[in-house]
């Protein structure tokens, strides 16, 4: 089964609509090498410029949200839903990162409401999992990232789990510049695989699973090279167009 790798730079709150305007200046340059490579690409920004990056992006070049509501609409405030974001063009969502998790309160259970309303729209969930350094260190990575993809998968059958993304970041590399050793991110990532066909049979071997943490030009060649990484969750080397071209060309 070979599943096609996808580069998807997380901006989380940085650049406004013009530095956002800006980088894309160079999406199609980006585009063509990562064709050339044979692999997806993607940024998702902040609410604020998903239109006009949405507006500015090459078809194939895929926008995605960083978070989004379960409800389509109603007295929600300050929240954004799937039929809003589609009107613009944005055609998948981070669900659950870390970040979320930890300054937001976002539960699995949550992200699982989260989850259904994106495939209900026809849209693609990019869901993270993840330990902490605490959990990593008593070596129950395992055990914690299970959970995690239950919950979050709990009632999706597998034609719609075929489409959902996740993303494996383990919260210790997150911008720390201290990236997972190649075989452990390999490894969490067969378990992960694991957990899912225990729940989906062989349709586990179509579910894309990315790499996130501290991911640079110098070393995404050694996870994307990892037979379970399909990719990777890429944040601050994501933001500048220059790098994130050498992200492209390094990646395979
Ligand atoms: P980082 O962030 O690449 O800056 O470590 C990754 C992420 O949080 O998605």
């Amino acid at each position: 089964m070979s599943r096609t790798k996808l580069l998807l730079g997380n901006w989380k709150m940085n650049k406004g609509p013009k530095e956002a305007a800006s980088f894309m200046a160079q999406a199609e340059e980006m585009l063509a090498l990562a064709n050339e490579k044979g692999i997806e690409i993607g940024v998702a920004p902040t609410f604020l410029c998903l239109e006009e990056v949405a507006r500015l992006a090459p078809g194939g070049f895929l926008v995605s949200s960083q978070n989004v509501n379960e409800h389509d609409h109603g007295a929600y405030t300050g929240e954004v839903s799937c039929p809003m974001l589609k009107e613009v063009g944005v055609k998948a969502a981070i669900i659950g990162h870390s970040e979320r998790r930890e300054y937001n309160g976002e539960t699995s259970k949550a992200c699982n409401l989260k989850i259904k309303a994106l495939l209900q729209a026809a849209m693609t969930p990019v869901y993270c999992c993840g330990e902490s350094l605490k959990t990593y260190e008593e070596g129950e990575t395992v055990a914690f990232v299970e959970k995690q993809i239950l919950e979050g998968f709990e009632g999706v059958s597998a034609e719609d789990a075929k489409k959902v993304i996740v993303a494996y970041e383990p919260i210790w590399a997150i911008g720390t510049g201290k990236s997972a050793s190649t075989d452990d991110a390999e490894n969490t990532i067969r378990a992960i695989r694991g957990v899912l066909a225990g729940l989906y049979g062989e349709a586990a071997d179509e579910i894309r699973i990315l790499y996130g943490g501290s991911v640079k030009p110098g070393n995404i060649k050694a996870y994307l090279g990892c037979p379970d990484i399909d990719g990777a969750l890429v944040g601050g080397a994501s933001l500048e167009p220059s790098s994130f071209i050498e992200l492209i060309k390094e990646s395979v």
